[in-house]
């Protein structure tokens, strides 16, 4: 909920034309920036077939009806959205958003054609309390029933790990720490849909990104990407992070 339209049209605008100023960029890797409800038809209008894509912050478990105040799926496709971060660490502690109601939202974005970014990340007391992985594999397991029954369909889905005392925070988690839960979840994937197609499901890293450490994050071998927040709010470390990624 950081800044109006003007803002976001300002803020996609800069980063669309550093992107096609970035043509290898472009090739190895995706960019797509999630911004609130409220831009995203104004800025679907304005990226067109632009390289740079466009997701959404949360949705509707439902496709359409009566749920006042809710956003569906369809809507966001309507809008151009082609992708949607559900459980984001807010989503679940602000508004009370279990691991069922992530679950069920990830089965209804792949309904509704939209690829799910899936949050998972401990807080800082399941830290030091030594859970850490244990609430992972809790969030991940919860929501892997709800993939389509396809392969090639499941390596869509996309995974951000976020320690949630890292985000926003300025706390960055050490690449060991990321790296260590990333194969983890890489690992849990295997287990449950093989190794082909935990080898090719995304999981990104998020939680104080910055160009100062994306480097050295997204040199890590489990560590795809990264969710950013506060960093991308500013169009230039924006794309100082989209230039750390390995060629
Ligand atoms: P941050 O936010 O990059 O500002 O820590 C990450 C997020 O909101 O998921």
């Amino acid at each position: 909920m950081n800044g109006l339209l003007e803002t976001a049209q300002e803020l996609a605008g800069a980063i669309q034309t550093g992107l096609t100023e970035r043509e290898e960029k472009r090739v190895v890797c995706e960019v797509l920036i999630c911004p609130p409800f409220t831009a995203l038809s104004a800025l679907h209008q304005q990226l067109g077939e632009s390289s740079l894509k466009l997701g959404a912050q949360d949705m509707a478990v439902e496709s359409s009806g009566a749920y006042t105040g809710e956003v569906s799926g369809l809507m966001l496709r309507n809008v151009g959205c082609r992708y949607v971060i559900l459980g984001h660490s807010e989503r679940r502690s602000y508004y009370g958003e279990t691991d069922e109601v992530v679950a069920a939202k990830t089965a209804s974005a792949y309904r509704d054609g939209l690829t799910p970014i899936v949050c998972v990340g401990e807080t800082l007391e399941e830290r030091e309390a030594g859970k850490t992985l244990e609430v992972i594999d809790r969030q991940v397991n919860a929501m892997l029933p709800s993939l389509p029954e396809t392969d090639s369909k499941r390596q869509t889905l996309v995974i951000a790990y976020e320690p949630v005392w890292a985000i926003g925070t300025g706390k960055v988690a050490t690449t060991e720490q990321a790296q260590e839960v990333h194969a983890h979840i890489r690992a849990q994937l295997a287990k449950a849909l093989g190794d082909a197609t935990a080898g090719k499901i995304r999981i990104l890293y998020g939680g104080s990104m910055k160009p100062g450490n994306a480097k050295e994050l997204l040199a890590q071998t489990d560590i795809d990407g990264g969710l950013i927040g506060g960093a991308a709010l500013n169009a230039n470390d924006f794309l100082a992070i989209v230039d750390s990624l390995p060629n």
